[in-house]
């Protein structure tokens, strides 16, 4: 049996991530989880299914067992696994009726931003863009026609921090829902459904995989309401599901994910510091950071800042690509949350129409000692 709500919220966020959704596997004995691969399901006599399952499309063991360890880590009442990070945001903006309006941040992930402009009017929905980072912006930027709020914080690539509580208001007085993108933060140091947020969504090919080598997503509900049901037959029916090898790889990741953001956030702390005092760096995006302009909110809303950095070169956009092709350490790739640290030239990864300043580089910091992380960055910027 997984473990009851009441158990849930009395465990500290260290215990629940060894321990949600974990069942005893009465069959074997088997502590780690089974992978259940089949992906059809058999019936009894009377035509009913046997475990509660029919099609691999429809449902399936492998992504129930991780449903089941991702919602209480968010502190939702369900969650729902798909094929992607961007199959799963998709599958929430097909929720919404023709004609709806969605709020994006100016500062959203790259495909979040092509999807909203190359395909939401294909399906007659409206979208505009505005600075999440700040309020009023945003309070001006909601219509009648809004139903949908979509906030990333800390944002990719510039790692803005939006308010999520103040929005979540804003948003619920207008009639709108807000999903807030965890995918960098992770619920192991932010948790936008106590903060006011309807759904979390997480591209779980970050983080929770943890080892670069699984994609997924996932969409946390505050309440299993109409718009988690239809979110549910989307996938259903469309098929963007979470194959069962992915689902356990996941669920493997996601039982050591709050020692590694731990160690993720103290190594990037160290990184940010050091950037900040190089004379070749203009800024740093590092919301640990008492210079960041969102530092306030993020210490309020966050219990940790992350993997995640972003920084400026001064000498521009040659040598911000010159300085990403002398790194030994880092590797040069784009992606995050894994144990390696990365580099990337971000406007060259997102390509054309890129809206990243062309004189940034992300990091992403990995599991290495920071020592030798600040050591190659000081060779690759001399
Ligand atoms: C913040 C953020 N959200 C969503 C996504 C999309 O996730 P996926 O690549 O799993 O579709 C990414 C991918 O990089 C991301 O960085």
């Amino acid at each position: 049996m997984p473990h009851t709500g009441a158990l849930h919220e009395a465990m500290k966020f260290e215990t629940l991530a060894v321990h949600a959704g974990r069942r005893p596997e009465t069959a074997t004995g088997s502590v780690a989880p089974p992978l259940y691969l089949s992906t059809t399901f058999e019936r009894d006599p009377q035509m009913m299914p046997l475990g509660g399952h029919t099609y691999i499309r429809e449902s399936n063991p492998m992504q129930t067992i991780l449903e089941d360890a991702l919602a209480p880590l968010e502190g939702g009442a369900g969650a729902l696994v798909f094929a992607s990070g961007m199959a799963a945001g998709v599958a929430l903006l097909q929720t919404l009726p023709a004609g709806a309006h969605v709020l994006m941040p100016d500062d959203a992930y790259y495909g979040w931003r092509v999807a909203a402009q190359e395909f939401l009017p294909q399906w007659g929905l409206t979208s505009s863009f505005c600075p999440m980072d700040d309020l009023d912006a945003v309070r001006r930027a909601l219509t009648p026609a809004t139903r949908l709020v979509f906030v990333e914080s800390p944002s990719n690539p510039l790692l803005r921090i939006s308010d999520i509580a103040a929005i979540a208001e804003a948003t619920r007085a207008s009639g709108a829902r807000t999903v807030v993108d965890n995918t960098f933060a992770t619920p192991a140091l932010q948790r936008p459904l106590d903060l006011g947020a309807d759904i979390a969504l997480h591209s779980v090919t970050k983080y929770f995989g943890g080892h670069s080598d699984v994609q997924g997503g996932a969409l946390v509900f505050r309440r299993r309401d109409e718009t988690f049901e239809k979110a549910a037959h989307i996938r259903h029916i469309l098929g963007a599901v979470l194959a069962p090898f992915n689902a356990w790889l996941v669920l493997r990741g996601l039982r050591s994910l709050a020692v590694r953001v731990a160690a993720h956030s103290a190594h990037a702390l160290a990184v940010a510091r050091a950037l900040e005092r190089h004379p070749a760096v203009s800024r740093v995006n590092y919301p640990g950071l008492p210079s960041h302009p969102g530092h306030a909110v993020a210490v309020r809303q966050m219990s940790g800042f992350g993997g995640m950095m972003s920084f400026h070169v001064k000498a521009g956009r040659e040598a911000a690509i010159a300085a990403v092709g002398k790194a030994k350490l880092f590797v040069r790739a784009t992606s995050l949350g894994a144990v390696e640290s990365l580099i990337e030239h971000r406007a060259t990864s997102e390509g054309a129409g890129s809206t990243t300043p062309q004189d940034l580089i992300r990091l992403s910091i990995g599991l290495e000692h920071p020592d030798d992380l600040i050591a190659d960055l000081e060779q690759a910027l001399c």
